[in-house]
């Protein structure tokens, strides 16, 4: 245990605590403030992209090591065509909402594909970074200005759109993100979508499958270390943002992947005994030598699970697409009544 002030981990605790303290759920201050106090420590994922994380995250889709990014494109590509069918079995007019889209370069692929086959399509990429909205849109412009595309910046459940006559909602969400929540949050994530869809409006989601575990781990534990930056450059952001005294060299990333749960989880592991301290908290942590803060998990899935958590949630599952060679899947549900 810690020699340093730590609070308990309740809310309550924070209520007391200095002038600037933001106990507020789902702000950074909030959120440190109880993840740091918490044991073990622990800090959100959603967290990591400031503008140097985004740039280390678009370096990781890059890496070899990295292949959900690659194996997802590939499937989009291959799969076009089947997944609009699937998608849109009566050919009515779409509205493509996608959640987190960044900037969009995947999707707009498959758009074209989707154009050529004659689809009636609106684009609505959803993001909270107004910057790579910006991009994107300046993007589709450039390359396919024929489709209609508008964008939705903030909050998806707040920004979501109104459904329009006669046209389906399709909600996409890529890049096996879901697997960066809980299985609780998961479920909690997947209710709200199915909440502002209509029976009929479809989900496509990209989920990162099960696979050989040296190879997962390997995709969280890179040679050229650019992982490790991007778990580091969180604590660069505390830094900055919360006045914060991180030593980065004081601090290594830790990747494991359990084969038996499927969950991959990234660490940041103390190197020695430190205090830390946060201005604009006006607290302290302490680190045991070896102390651990959580910094993510990714979730590896399997069918049965996928089909058990999408029934749950208000949704069947309608149709399966999955790599031959590197188990990821493309997985579209259908809104039940
Ligand atoms: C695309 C956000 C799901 O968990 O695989 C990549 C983020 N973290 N390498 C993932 C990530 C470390 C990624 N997500």
């Amino acid at each position: 245990m810690s020699k340093h002030h730590r609070l308990p981990a309740t809310v309550s605790a924070l209520a007391a605590d200095g002038p600037h303290t933001d106990a507020a759920e789902g702000t950074l201050a909030g959120d440190v403030m109880r993840g740091l106090s918490a044991l073990p420590k622990q800090l959100s994922s959603k967290y990591f992209y400031d503008a140097q994380g985004s740039r280390l995250f678009e370096r990781i889709m890059r890496l070899p090591a990295y292949y959900p990014t690659r194996v997802e494109a590939r499937l989009l590509r291959r799969h076009a065509r089947a997944l609009l069918a699937a998608l849109t079995p009566t050919g009515a007019p779409m509205e493509l909402l996608e959640l987190g889209s960044g900037d969009g370069r995947k999707t707009l692929a498959l758009c074209r594909e989707w154009l050529k086959a004659g689809a009636s399509l609106c684009y609505r990429p959803m993001d909270i970074s107004a910057q790579a909205l910006e991009r994107l849109g300046q993007r589709a412009a450039r390359q396919l200005p024929a489709l209609s595309v508008h964008p939705l910046c903030g909050d998806y459940f707040q920004t979501w759109p109104l459904p329009q006559a006669r046209r389906h909602q399709v909600a996409l969400f890529l890049g096996s993100n879901l697997g960066n929540f809980t299985d609780a949050e998961a479920n909690r994530f997947l209710r709200r979508v199915r909440a502002h869809l209509r029976p009929g409006d479809s989900l496509m989601l990209g989920l990162d499958l099960r696979k050989d575990p040296s190879t997962v781990l390997a995709a969280y534990d890179d040679p050229e270390g650019v992982t490790a930056a991007f778990n580091l450059n969180l604590l660069r952001r505390l830094n900055r943002e919360l006045g914060m005294d991180f030593d980065l060299a004081a601090f290594r990333h830790y990747a494991s992947y359990c084969p038996l749960q499927g969950v991959a989880r990234s660490f940041l592991v103390s190197l020695r005994a430190q205090s830390v301290h946060s201005r604009v908290l006006g607290q302290s942590f302490g680190f045991e030598p070896g102390e651990v803060i959580y910094t993510e998990q990714s979730q590896k899935y399997e069918r049965a699970g996928v089909e058990a958590m999408a029934s749950q949630c208000g949704f069947a599952l309608h149709a399966w697409f999955e790599d031959p060679e590197l188990p990821y899947a493309l997985v579209v549900c259908r809104a039940k009544a």
